[in-house]
């Protein structure tokens, strides 16, 4: 059997729940996928209720995931529409970057003013990345700002040709940017939604094969730097209801997905290693403990069950696709935190990320 060893997976982009959202998944049940699916580490975004857009729900948010995570996090803070620019630099030594929600998505964190996104990149003066949902043109009126204030930004969930289009011309320009891709957009298109319903639902909502080709070719040359979920679970009643909510779980999926592509000669594991695990650390300044990596049997083809999962959702919209490639281990600080089958860290075992 063929084993590839990675150091230190970090998913920079997952929406863990509990508190306000806790009956649909919480900190203890999401970091046990995210270690199912090989990962050191996880940041969580700020758009469950109470919103993380202060320094009381911040506070909140960090007493409850700091007693129960299984693996190591990052929070971030949320931009909020009612300028809370003067939570900034009393918030930055507890949080691993500022998320700006420039387009509609699940909760109420939206800053549409293009004025407001200017005062927030100016008061914004940590190294921490800024990490914004932008679609379409939205990706241009925020490529202005880190023109105007070079700030490094991460173009989250880039799902559209156009967008590529837009952000390999901007790397081409110098801008401090990082871009992010999710396997829903690489392994799903807009056909899919005939199918799988509201199972298939997030925002941005999938795009073309057209679209799909576009971002196959940025992850192979290079304009796209990471790999990340947008793992967002909802309950199954919730997706089956007359308004489900958008969003769809992934920490458990895309390793093995990526490594499929891989084994499939559609990418090369080299450049699998570097999505998922030395470009978001290296984006985000973390620093990997040692004895921390996920071990993974390249030859193990399996189909994905949604009853094997851990995440509290319970579905994926990938439920019956075979993969090749499958975590057998997970270690963080030496200690076995999943063994192939079983997640055995503890609620509290993670630890907040060290970001230098
Ligand atoms: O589909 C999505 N769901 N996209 C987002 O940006 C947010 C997420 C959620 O929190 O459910
Ligand atoms: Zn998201």
């Amino acid at each position: 059997m063929a084993v590839l060893r990675i150091d230190g997976m970090v998913d920079p982009h997952v929406h863990l729940r509990d508190l306000a959202w806790a009956h649909k998944a919480t900190f203890a049940s999401e970091t046990a996928a995210a270690l199912a699916g090989g990962y050191w580490a996880v940041l969580d975004m700020p758009n469950t209720p109470p919103s993380t857009i202060n320094r009381a729900a911040l506070d909140t948010k960090l007493h409850t995931i700091g007693a129960t995570a299984r693996c190591d996090w990052g929070v971030y803070l949320g931009a909020s529409q009612a300028d809370n620019t003067g939570e900034f630099a009393g918030t930055w030594v507890d949080i691993c970057g500022l998320k700006i929600f420039c387009n509609d998505t699940t909760g109420d964190l939206l800053v549409e003013d293009q004025g407001l996104r200017d005062r927030m990149y100016a008061a914004w003066t940590s190294p921490k990345p800024i990490a914004v949902h932008a679609e379409g043109e939205t990706v241009l009126q925020i490529l202005e700002l880190v023109r105007q204030h070079r700030r490094h930004t991460h173009f989250l969930h880039i799902s559209t040709a156009e967008e590529i289009g837009f952000l390999r011309a901007a790397k081409v320009e110098g801008l401090p940017i990082s871009v992010g891709v999710c396997p829903h957009h690489l392994f799903l298109t807009d056909n899919d939604v005939s199918t799988l319903g509201a199972f298939a639902w997030m925002k941005p909502v999938l795009k073309t094969a057209n679209d799909v080709a576009a971002l196959w070719d940025g992850v192979r040359d290079g304009v796209v730097d990471v790999i990340e979920s947008d793992h967002a679970p909802h309950t199954r009643e919730e997706k089956l209801s007359a308004k489900p909510p958008y969003g769809v779980p992934g920490l458990e999926t895309t390793l093995p997905l990526m490594l499929t592509a891989a084994h499939d000669g559609c990418i090369s594991k080299e450049r699998v290693v570097e999505l998922v695990s030395t470009n978001p650390r290296r984006l985000w300044g973390l620093t990997c403990p040692p004895e921390t990596y996920a071990l993974i049997d390249l030859d193990a083809t399996y189909t994905i069950d949604a009853a094997h999962l851990h995440s509290a959702c319970g579905w994926s919209p990938y439920a019956g696709m075979q993969v090749t490639g499958k975590v057998i281990e997970t270690r963080v600080r030496g200690a076995l935190a999943y063994d192939g089958e079983r997640v055995l860290a503890a609620e509290g075992f993670g630890q907040r990320v060290v970001q230098h």
